[in-house]
């Protein structure tokens, strides 16, 4: 390894120890933390990395928690990284996914086994395991007229009622297998790219079908398992990015989540020095209007022959494999190009992942956002994105989660519904020129921008400022708030007398 990277990474891994002990909330808040005020309870859905994250730092802050995992314990807990394949790995460096303060990563680059236990551990580090009901599906969250208070399932007796809800139920649900025309004619095997563990393709023709993420991990097991020959069919262009840190963190750093008038630049940049020989498979989009692969080793796998990358549409399958429309770049979907048949033995469909539904929620906007919407206490963590440049699994999970504590405990930070309704409207105003619409596609550092426009600006908030950013001074907003509540109930009782 190029020596300041091992630097850069022996680093990382020894300040992991210092950074946990500064900004992990702690396992059991002291009984004065949360003293005089009632003590609420959240109900976290999902037991993937953003629910059990979600919750560690709910308890660490003094809050109770109930997790609903729909899956039983083996498949549910560590959500998708315990549905996928042994070899898949982080994409990104672990640095930008540390879902928690208190992960503890080996490697730079995690595979599936090292991210799985490092959300179980969490999870049993803040005593989740208590806290979490597995095989429970959630299919409503209403408000109970009497108490006001958040109800799961319609079962008050059996799960009890909620102060506040954070959805975390991810965006990759269950395989998507759609069915290709004539596929029964098909000789060999087909399977989904998250079933390959055991899967002996050795000598074999593999023919993967999609051009994303899980299309390129399914190419590196095909070349690590020794097929024979492997062609990607993909019918669309996704952007692929160098796997370093440098270029992904200065990608995240567009402030404005949307292609600005300097994207030319990045662009240019990756057809001319990264994709060189093979830019005809750089797509036309910009670059921040759809999630990038990051991918060091795709290229010279093509340029040494090992793979080759074919964009086009599936006309149909034959026994021997599939019969192919290869077009050029600049010709959409479905348009003219080249028909042949491309053998192959094995099918692997990297067509994706089903989206969890969110329709349990109750509706509170004609769209769901990902902080705390028109009802300040239900959060969709991590669960409404469509696209992004960063992670999934970072910081802003206690970021989101925080805000949603501090509508919990402050009366005074809470917006009215047409402020709430004003904020969403002015986002949606400022990234108009996005390609995609406004809270589809975001970049870390709008993060900043989010900030600004909901603390900042209101000094009620600004108390809470360095709690939400870090999770630290917790008791400080809290011996705020008490004197706030204690004036308010001396100046209501001035006014009653
Ligand atoms: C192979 C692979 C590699 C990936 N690599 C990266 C990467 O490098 N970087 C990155 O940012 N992202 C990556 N991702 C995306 C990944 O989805 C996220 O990083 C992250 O794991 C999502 O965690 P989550 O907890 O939000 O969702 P999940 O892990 O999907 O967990 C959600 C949980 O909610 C449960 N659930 C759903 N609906 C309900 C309901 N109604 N009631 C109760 N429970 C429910 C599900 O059963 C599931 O257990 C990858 C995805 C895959 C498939
Ligand atoms: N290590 C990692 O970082 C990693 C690995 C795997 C997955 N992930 C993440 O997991 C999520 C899912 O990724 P993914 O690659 O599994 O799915 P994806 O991004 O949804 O890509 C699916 C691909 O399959 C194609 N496709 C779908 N249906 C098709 C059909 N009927 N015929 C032909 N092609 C079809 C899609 O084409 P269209 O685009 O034209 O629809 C697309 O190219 C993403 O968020 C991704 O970032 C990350």
């Amino acid at each position: 390894m190029n020596p300041i990277l091992s630097l850069f990474s022996i680093l990382y891994f020894t300040s992991q120890n210092f950074f946990a002990w500064i900004f992990g909330p702690s396992r059991s808040p002291s009984r004065s933390f949360n003293k005089g005020l009632p003590k609420r309870k959240i109900a976290i859905i999902g037991a993937g990395l953003t629910g059990v994250s979600s919750a560690a730092h709910c308890i660490g802050h003094g809050f109770e928690v109930q997790i609903f995992e729909a899956r039983g314990k083996e498949k549910g807990l560590g959500g998708i990284w315990s549905r996928v394949n042994s070899t898949s790995a982080l994409q990104i460096h672990s640095i930008m996914y540390r879902f928690h303060p208190t992960v503890q990563y080996k490697h730079a680059y995690p595979t599936q086994h090292e991210i799985r236990d490092q959300i179980v551990d969490l999870w049993k580090r803040y005593d989740l395991e208590e806290r979490t009901e597995f095989g429970t599906p959630v299919t409503s969250v209403k408000k109970a007229k009497s108490s006001g208070k958040w109800v799961i399932n319609n079962h008050p007796e059996k799960y009890g009622s909620f102060d506040g809800v954070i959805a975390a139920v991810g965006v990759c649900g269950d395989p998507k297998m759609p069915t290709l025309p004539d596929q029964d004619q098909f000789d060999g095997t087909i399977c989904h790219s998250s079933n390959l563990d055991g899967k002996d393709i050795k000598g074999k023709k593999a023919l993967i079908i999609g051009g994303g993420a899980s299309a390129i991990e399914a190419l590196e097991f095909a070349v690590a398992s020794g097929a024979s020959e492997i062609d990607v069919l993909s019918r669309s262009d996704k952007w692929i990015i160098p796997r370093n840190i440098l270029v992904q963190s200065l990608l995240a750093m567009n402030i404005w989540g949307e292609e600005i008038s300097l994207s030319w630049l990045p662009e240019w940049l990756l057809r001319k020095f990264f994709y060189r020989d093979l830019e005809d498979i750089a797509p036309e989009s910009g670059l921040f209007t759809t999630t990038p692969m990051a991918n060091s080793d795709l290229f010279n796998l093509i340029r040494e022959g090992k793979a080759r990358w074919l964009r086009g549409d599936i006309d149909s399958v034959k026994k021997s494999g599939i019969l192919f429309n290869h077009r050029s770049g600049d010709t959409p979907k479905g348009g003219p190009g080249y028909e042949k048949l491309v053998e192959g033995d094995i099918i692997i469909m990297a067509t994706g992942f089903k989206r969890p539904t969110l329709s349990f929620l109750p509706r509170i906007h004609s769209k769901i956002i990902t902080l705390p919407g028109l009802h300040l206490s239900i959060c969709a963590n991590n669960s409404t994105y469509v696209n992004a440049i960063g992670t999934v699994g970072n910081i802003h999970i206690g970021i989101y989660t925080r805000f949603l504590l501090m509508f919990l405990t402050d009366p005074l930070t809470n917006p009215t519904e047409e402020r709430m309704k004003t904020w969403i409207d002015f986002t949606r105003w400022m990234k108009q020129g996005a390609p995609p619409r406004a809270f589809d596609f975001f970049t870390y550092t709008e993060l900043i921008y989010w900030f600004v426009f909901l603390v900042l600006v209101n000094p009620f908030r600004w108390k809470w400022a360095l709690f939400i950013l870090f999770g630290v001074g917790q008791t400080l907003p809290l011996e705020i708030v008490r004197e706030e509540s204690a004036f308010r109930e001396r100046l209501q009782n001035q006014r009653d007398n």
